[in-house]
């Protein structure tokens, strides 16, 4: 059995005494209130974290004046909001864990506000250099030495009140690309004053903000910095570079370094998807480890916790921040050091809480996971046993089902679910036999562990009819078919040349040396990739734009399969519609021109059909019928999960 001895070793931040190793790293809720103080919603989910056994917990990045505030994240820049954060830090006290304010002027990521970026004022997003930035196409206004000297005061003034109200130590955020660090790096920071040109100039306004900060908190109250140990970016900050910063912000008066890594421009090496490595930026916290004599702080995909120990283990680090991990398992802690790991809820990297930031979760204000529905409605989520046990069949037995199905189980009601397979899963279990997704096999090994543990009754090998209904009389259907993939209507479909994605990825379909992928979405991108990895030549044809198919891709995710494809040598045809398949290949239409690509075979990943056929006849027979998942519109394992979960409560 393997023992996590390193990982709960109290160990120490400055003066501040933490139990154990596991850091709860800062991420955004979206659950403040608008004056950006805390309110009982964040609290609970704070508390949640501390309760499941996190060390030091860090709140995400709170502004520090009002220029910089972005709607519903913390904010520090008034004496009237201390009240209440002492509220939030006292509560997190009485669980035994620490806790930390992040402070962020989040520069640049302030353009994303369109009344902000069309300059009202309070709304200039300022940056070291006037450079135009790629995300929101806003050219940003060179700081002055009085921006510099004012946000100075802001931020050291913020640190100061988070003192005030509680909290065991801040963090100056300068990773990431937002203001401090777009100033440290020479991708963002093309000056050639005193705070730009060598790698010291960049650093020169951090240190003096840590140097003003600890004269507003004093001699003894813990200041961290949260630096990215590399950019990842031609021209940006390297390790060499981060090797020679470092050592300067520990002698301006830091207490701790946290290195994440990468700008705004690439967050995929910050939020690394399932696409990348376990522990993938470690080594660049284990080479400052080597040039500083204060803690390092390690994070990015870091949920494994054999591979957490080991962090520890080999001196690598000094603490290991979680994010997602304990977006996924607020128990994590407790029951890694209680060796329950087979009752984790892993983060398997999927990214859709990320999906839903910039849209679902700034809108209702929290945040989403895909294998953790309960994220911040934990109270409301605890189960109620069922007023009166009924008799529900659910049928299909992928994730939504199966949610459904085990959480009206543990409610006391009698379930019975139908797969038509011999296997559970339905599509989730064709996405764990993609060669990147082993993560995803933890949540369906849960699935099928919970509806056995719930005491579902599983009837598999079973396409269900009316008929079937009619004899066991269910007093509640639930419909959870999911979704089939689509062909597409043009002349030479049905070539035997032509293949599904899906049946590519289960290995049921013969691929040839020359392949066309039709449909440039997730399963495009990935069954593209990894056949040009194979050897293949590999065109990739979209009749929208590259990972697009009316919605976006997850931003991380799309940027590193587009890297990987153009590595790999797949050449793209995006805005060409399929016209048809012929013997040689097939024909696009280029914007009004016909192009002819070559291919012995052509894959077809051009989305999913709900899987609804059941509906109608069903209504009329059950009394009371229900339609989740895919089957109703097909999404994601977020959507299937959370339908699953939310109907499971309310039967
Ligand atoms: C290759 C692939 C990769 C994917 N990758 C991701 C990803 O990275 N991230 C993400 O969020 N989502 C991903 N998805 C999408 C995600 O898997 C689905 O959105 C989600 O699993 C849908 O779950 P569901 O339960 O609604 O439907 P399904 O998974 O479609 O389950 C429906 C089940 O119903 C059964 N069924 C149908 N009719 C009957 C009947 N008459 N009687 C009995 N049983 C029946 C089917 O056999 C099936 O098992 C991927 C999908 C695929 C195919
Ligand atoms: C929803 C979300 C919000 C985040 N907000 C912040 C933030 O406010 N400040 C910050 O420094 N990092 C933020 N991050 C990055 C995390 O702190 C962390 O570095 C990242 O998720 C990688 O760690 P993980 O692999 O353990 O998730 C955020 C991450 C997520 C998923
Ligand atoms: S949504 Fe996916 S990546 Fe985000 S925390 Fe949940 S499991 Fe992890």
């Amino acid at each position: 059995m393997p023992d996590f001895k390193k990982l709960f070793t109290p160990s120490r931040i400055g003066d501040l005494t933490i139990k154990n190793r596991v850091v709860m790293s800062p991420m955004q809720t979206f659950s403040y209130e608008n004056d950006g103080t805390p309110n009982q919603k964040t609290i609970d989910y704070f508390v949640a974290r501390a309760r499941g056994g996190a060390g030091l917990i860090i709140c995400p990045g709170a502004k520090p004046s009002p220029e910089s505030h972005a709607p519903k994240t913390p904010a520090l820049y008034n004496d009237k909001v201390i009240p209440l954060f002492l509220e939030l830090t006292e509560a997190v006290h009485n669980q035994g864990t620490k806790i930390a304010q992040q402070i962020n002027h989040t520069g640049k990521a302030l353009t994303y506000n369109q009344a902000l970026a069309q300059g009202t004022g309070l709304a200039e997003s300022i940056g070291p250099s006037p450079l135009r930035y790629v995300k929101t196409g806003v050219v940003l206004r060179k700081a002055s030495l009085e921006d510099i000297q004012r946000i100075t005061e802001q931020i050291s003034e913020a640190a100061r009140r988070a003192r005030d109200a509680g909290f065991d130590m801040i963090e100056l955020h300068a990773a990431h690309g937002y203001l401090l660090s777009s100033f440290l790096s020479s991708f963002s920071n093309r000056r050639d004053d005193q705070y730009g040109g060598t790698p010291e100039k960049r650093a020169r306004l951090l240190c003096e903000i840590i140097m003003r900060t600890r004269e507003k908190v004093g001699p003894h109250f813990p200041i961290g910095v949260r630096i990215s140990g590399s950019d990842f970016l031609v021209g940006g900050t390297t390790i060499e570079d981060t090797l020679i910063q470092a050592p300067l912000f520990v002698k301006a008066g830091a207490d701790a370094l946290h290195i994440s890594a990468g700008a705004h421009e690439n967050t995929e090496v910050q939020f690394l998807s399932y696409l990348w490595p376990d522990g993938f930026i470690t080594n660049l916290a284990a080479a400052v480890k080597k040039v500083v004599d204060v803690p390092v702080i390690t994070v990015g995909k870091l949920g494994n916790p054999e591979v957490a120990e080991e962090v520890i283990k080999q001196g690598f680090a000094d603490f290991v921040a979680l994010g997602r991990q304990l977006l996924a398992d607020p128990e994590w802690p407790n029951k890694v050091r209680d060796n329950k790991l087979d009752r984790i809820n892993y983060c398997i990297c999927c990214n859709n809480c990320w999906k839903r930031v910039f849209s679902k979760s700034r809108e209702v204000g929290r945040l989403y996971c895909t294998v953790n529905p309960a994220v911040h409605r934990e109270t409301l989520f605890d189960l109620k046993q069922a007023l009166s046990a009924k008799k529900i069949s659910v049928i299909g037995g992928g994730l939504a089902g199966m949610e459904v199905a085990r959480v009206a189980a543990e409610r006391g009601h009698q379930v019975t679910l139908f797969e038509k397979s011999s296997e559970l899963g339905g599509q989730f279990l064709i996405a764990c036999q993609q060669p990147d997704k082993s993560k995803y096999l933890s949540l369906l090994k849960r699935q099928v562990q919970g509806i056995r543990e719930a005491g579902v009754n599983v009837i598999t090998n079973i396409s269900v009819t009316p008929g079937i209904l009619l004899e066991s009389r269910p007093d509640i259907v639930v419909l959870a078919t999911g979704a089939s993939p689509k062909k597409l209507p043009v002349p030479g479909i049905d070539r035997p040349t032509v293949v599904q994605g899906i049946d590519v990825i289960q290995g049921k379909a013969q691929v040839g040396e020359k392949v066309a992928v039709i449909g440039g979405r997730l399963i495009g991108m990935e069954v593209a990739l990894d056949l040009a990895r194979q050897g293949k030549k590999v065109s990739l044809i979209t009749d929208k734009r590259l990972g697009e198919n009316g919605e976006p891709l997850e931003e991380n995710i799309y940027r590193t399969l587009r890297n990987r494809l153009i590595e790999n040598g797949v050449q793209f045809f995006t805005g060409c519609p399929l016209l048809e398949v012929n013997e040689g290949g097939v024909f696009l239409d280029d914007n009004g021109n016909l192009l002819s690509i070559q291919a012995d075979t052509v894959v077809l990943a051009v989305g999913f059909s709900p899987v609804i056929d059941l509906f109608a006849e069903l209504k009329l027979i059950a009394p009371e019928i229900h339609v989740i998942g895919d089957c109703k519109t097909p999404r994601d394992a977020l959507e299937a999960m959370h339908e699953g979960a939310e109907l499971g409560r309310i039967l």
